[in-house]
């Protein structure tokens, strides 16, 4: 497992890419959303809640960013048609993907897996894993149309060792650093594309508020700083690495 977060992007890194951001609306997914467009790339914003879909929108044209997109979905309704109507209409805009940051993602609750709720569990596993990954197979020939697409999936530190009360959500993470090892393997000699996991670490966002409610937010590194290897991953200086394990931030000493 390696992090960048020395990393400098050059300006330019990323000029003429088309970037899906899942989850593009707040937390993480609205940083890389921006961090994308100021580094040049025309970003496709993708989420379940519109307004704040207008929100990134709007701070990334306030910046003088390339013209974005947005493309309200919800994982949990979603269906295989919505992901093949979805690549239809990018193909017919932009004729390839350069990138996927798969980046939504639902907490659930927190409680010991005795009263799990198996409505909620299913809930999950939708919105983290099973909508991303039919997403995905719909988008494979816009990422092959590309001469480089990066895929990257967002895993977290309970989906590489599974801890109690994390619920479905550590086991659709630990299901997320699977199924990008294996598309890894079989995308690799026979494609451009290449497909990681990355793992923020603790960031201050509303997801980890809810967490950890009596923790000091202010003691957490911010979405934006932990840009780094975001962009890292998302140009072409990563060419060369798939199927591995990044960190956003260095391990606690
Ligand atoms: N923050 C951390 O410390 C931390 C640590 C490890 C891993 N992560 C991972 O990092 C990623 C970003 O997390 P975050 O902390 O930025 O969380 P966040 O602030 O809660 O943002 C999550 C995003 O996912 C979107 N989303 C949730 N359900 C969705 C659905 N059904 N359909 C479409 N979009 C949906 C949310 O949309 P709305 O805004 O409309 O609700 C929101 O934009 C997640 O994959 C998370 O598991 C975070």
């Amino acid at each position: 497992m390696s992090c960048k977060i020395d990393y400098q992007a050059r300006p330019d890194l990323l000029a003429g890419r088309v970037i899906l951001v899942t989850g593009a609306g707040d937390g993480i997914g609205r940083a890389a959303a921006l961090s994308y467009a100021r580094h040049g790339a025309t970003v496709i914003l993708l989420g379940r809640t519109t307004a704040k879909l207008e929100a990134t929108y709007d701070a990334i044209e306030a910046a003088g960013g390339p013209q974005p997109a947005i493309f309200p979905l919800n994982f949990e309704g979603a269906t295989l048609k919505d992901y093949h109507d979805m690549a239809e209409t990018l193909d017919k805009e932009f004729g390839r993907l350069d990138g996927i940051l798969h980046n939504a993602s639902l907490l659930g609750r927190l409680t010991p897996f005795e009263q799990y709720d198996p409505a909620l569990w299913e809930q999950v596993m939708q919105v983290n894993i099973n909508g991303p990954i039919w997403m995905t197979q719909a988008l494979l020939p816009l990422l092959k149309a590309a001469d480089d697409a990066s895929v990257v999936f967002t895993s977290s530190s309970v989906g590489r060792k599974g801890r109690a009360f994390w619920g479905a959500y550590a086991v659709s993470k630990a299901a997320t650093e699977n199924f990008s090892e294996l598309l890894a393997d079989e995308l690799e000699n026979v494609s451009n594309i290449r497909v990681n996991t990355l793992n923020p670490g603790a960031t201050r966002t509303q997801m980890r508020k809810t967490a950890y409610p009596a923790e000091d937010p202010q003691k957490l590194r911010t979405p934006d700083e932990i840009m780094p290897t975001y962009l890292w991953l998302m140009g072409l200086d990563s060419q060369g690495h798939s199927g591995e394990r990044f960190d956003a931030q260095p391990p606690k000493s």
